[in-house]
């Protein structure tokens, strides 16, 4: 199992400085956070509740997209998110000035090193989210970007997010979507696989819907290549103690482990 835990957990209230529409149904928020973000892990996440917020009663997650550390030496979070249903709608709806609760950083990040043989960074729309940190985590820890693939899959156009951050991170990105909007005219996974014709990957690391992410597991499996998927399940508590997330791993002997404190970030071999 991965240990990439980050820094240590808390609870605080952050003020917005932005929180705008990037793309269709997408948006991203930023805030100034505590300093203890500046360890966070790629692959970690938060728990957020408006501080108004009687429904939904429950905390929501989302994956850290980034930290960056401001000249003053304070972090700032940006979290990227979609708009599904009550929480995401309310929030998109918060002006800068607006306070949250935040909880985090939670759960064990993706494995950082400087691999030496390519990796490959496959996202499924929304998944793109804890991505564009893991690049640059990777990037931090002296891996050549040039040796680094990012696929970007959504069903159109508006679901290819983070392109301009990637590319300026220097990494190469090859586009798919569904309807052939933008980029390969398929699914993402169709690209990572002629791709996988040719590379010799160190691992690849995934993010997006669940049947994605089963397709990448199977896919590195047969190419025998260390795989790290980030999974998403329903979340209650976020803090191991509900059951609300449990999934099925060979490391638990076929028992269960919580996506909230052994995951979200799973070796794709552990997963039943
Ligand atoms: C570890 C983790 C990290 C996440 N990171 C992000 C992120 O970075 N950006 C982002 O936009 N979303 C992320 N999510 C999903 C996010 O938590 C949900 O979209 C959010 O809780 C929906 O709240 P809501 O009240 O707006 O929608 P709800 O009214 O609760 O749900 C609307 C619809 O979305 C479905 N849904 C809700 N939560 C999930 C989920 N976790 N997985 C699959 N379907 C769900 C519901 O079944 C329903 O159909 C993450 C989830 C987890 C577990
Ligand atoms: S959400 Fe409660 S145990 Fe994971």
């Amino acid at each position: 199992m991965n240990k990439n835990t980050g820094g240590r957990l808390a609870q605080e209230t952050i003020e917005l400085t932005e929180n705008k529409r990037i793309s269709g149904s997408y948006f991203r928020l930023r805030a100034a956070c505590g300093v203890h973000y500046a360890k966070a892990a790629a692959g970690q996440f938060v728990t957020l509740r408006l501080l108004d917020q009687t429904e939904p009663l429950l905390r929501r997650p989302f994956s850290i997209h980034q930290v960056n550390i401001g000249s003053n030496g304070i972090p700032e979070i940006e979290i990227l998110y979609r708009v599904v249903g009550g929480f995401t709608s309310k929030l998109s709806r918060q002006p800068a000035g607006s306070r949250l609760d935040l909880l985090g950083p939670l759960g064990h990040g993706f494995t950082v090193t400087a691999h030496t043989r390519p990796a490959a960074v496959v996202a499924g729309g929304i998944g793109v989210a804890p991505l564009v940190f893991l690049v640059w985590q990777l990037k931090l820890a002296g891996m050549d970007p040039d040796l680094i693939t990012v696929f970007l899959g959504g069903q159109t156009r508006s679901d290819i997010l983070c392109r301009d951050r990637f590319e300026h991170m220097g990494v190469r990105t090859k586009n798919t979507t569904e309807d052939g909007s933008l980029g390969f005219h398929g699914l993402v996974t169709t690209s990572l696989e002629t791709w996988l014709k040719t590379a010799d990957p160190a691992m690849i690391y995934a993010c997006g819907p669940h049947g994605m992410l089963m397709a990448v597991g199977k896919i590195a499996r047969s190419a025998n290549t260390a795989c790290e998927l980030s999974i998403e399940t329903l979340m209650a508590c976020g803090l191991g103690v509900c059951m609300g997330c449990a999934v099925k791993t060979r490391s638990s002997g076929e028992g269960f482990e919580h996506v909230c404190k052994h995951g979200p970030v799973f070796d794709a071999a552990a997963l039943v």
